[in-house]
């Protein structure tokens, strides 16, 4: 397919980490939903491509993505909005099974901090900013960002950003833990791609299965997440991969997982 406001490559040495660049600069990354629906279609791709181990989503060193597109907005009514279930389709990104890092430079405000946080990894640059500005134009956050963040950063931090709408800087998000690194602006993307990299070369199979028992967390009960990560641990047993990976272990050499 022909994207018009993302640009969809596949990088790394062994080209297997798919990296889908936002690409509206004038708007600053604003995700209209023709966007939203070209990385909807960019994931069904990468999913599709037995190749790709890993998906990078980023934006431009100024702007990871200012928020859901104001303008387009503007006009909208409860009834049109109800009724279409307005922007329910940015959840494709938080059902990619496919592990995906967002490489957040610059703003990642509204529903981009929302996208930011559909993903599986947020690395950040020394420059991005997280915030949820919604309430200073009437709305409150609509993808995520009353639950997903209060999960991350917890109760309090979560209801000032939420109700202040003030952002907070990458600094104060890693020591929080809503990110898991902070970077250089100009090395972030390599850096996500290098982790692209290390993830895809695991059996893609267990990779599928890890990141849904660790996902399973944010669903369910303890007692509930640890019965489902012990049957999927189980579960590795019937792979070819789980065998290859402890032989490989045990005879000294690398593991050549065909994910099978
Ligand atoms: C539409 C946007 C936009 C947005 C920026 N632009 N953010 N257009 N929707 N969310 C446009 C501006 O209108 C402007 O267009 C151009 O991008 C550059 O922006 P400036 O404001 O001139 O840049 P700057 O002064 O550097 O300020 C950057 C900024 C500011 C602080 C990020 O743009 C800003 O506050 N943006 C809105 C942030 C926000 O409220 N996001 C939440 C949206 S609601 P022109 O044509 O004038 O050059 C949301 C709900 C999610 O996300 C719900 C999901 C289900």
């Amino acid at each position: 397919p022909s994207y018009q406001h993302i640009i969809v490559e596949k990088q790394g040495a062994k080209t297997n980490v798919g990296v889908i660049t936002l690409n509206r600069p004038k708007a600053l990354n604003a995700l209209c939903d023709a966007l939203m629906r070209e990385v909807s279609t960019a994931l069904d791709e990468l999913e599709l491509d037995k190749d790709v181990g890993a998906v990078v989503i980023t934006g431009s060193e100024k702007a990871f993505a200012a928020g859901a597109d104001i303008k387009e907005m503007v006009n909208n009514t409860f009834s049109k909005v109800y009724g279409g279930n307005f922007l329910n389709h940015w959840n494709r990104v938080s059902q990619c099974k496919k592990p995906v890092i967002a490489a957040v430079n610059g703003y990642a405000l509204g529903g981009g901090c929302e996208l930011a946080m559909m993903c599986d990894i947020i690395l950040a640059g020394e420059n991005a900013k997280f915030g949820q500005p919604e309430i200073a134009i009437g709305t409150i956050p609509g993808a995520g960002g009353t639950q997903r963040l209060i999960r991350s950063v917890g109760k309090s931090k979560a209801m000032e950003m939420c109700l202040t709408g003030s952002p907070i800087t990458a600094q104060e998000a890693e020591k929080l833990g809503l990110v898991s690194r902070v970077l250089p602006p100009k090395e972030l993307v390599a850096e996500a791609v290098k982790m692209g990299e290390k993830i895809a070369s695991h059996s893609k199979l267990i990779v599928a299965m890890c990141k849904e028992s660790v996902s399973q967390a944010y669903e369910t009960t303890l007692q509930e997440g640890l019965l489902f990560e012990k049957r999927t641990f189980h579960t590795t047993f019937a792979t070819v991969d789980r065998k290859e990976g402890m032989t490989a272990f045990a005879e000294k050499r690398p593991p050549n997982f065909t994910d099978s």
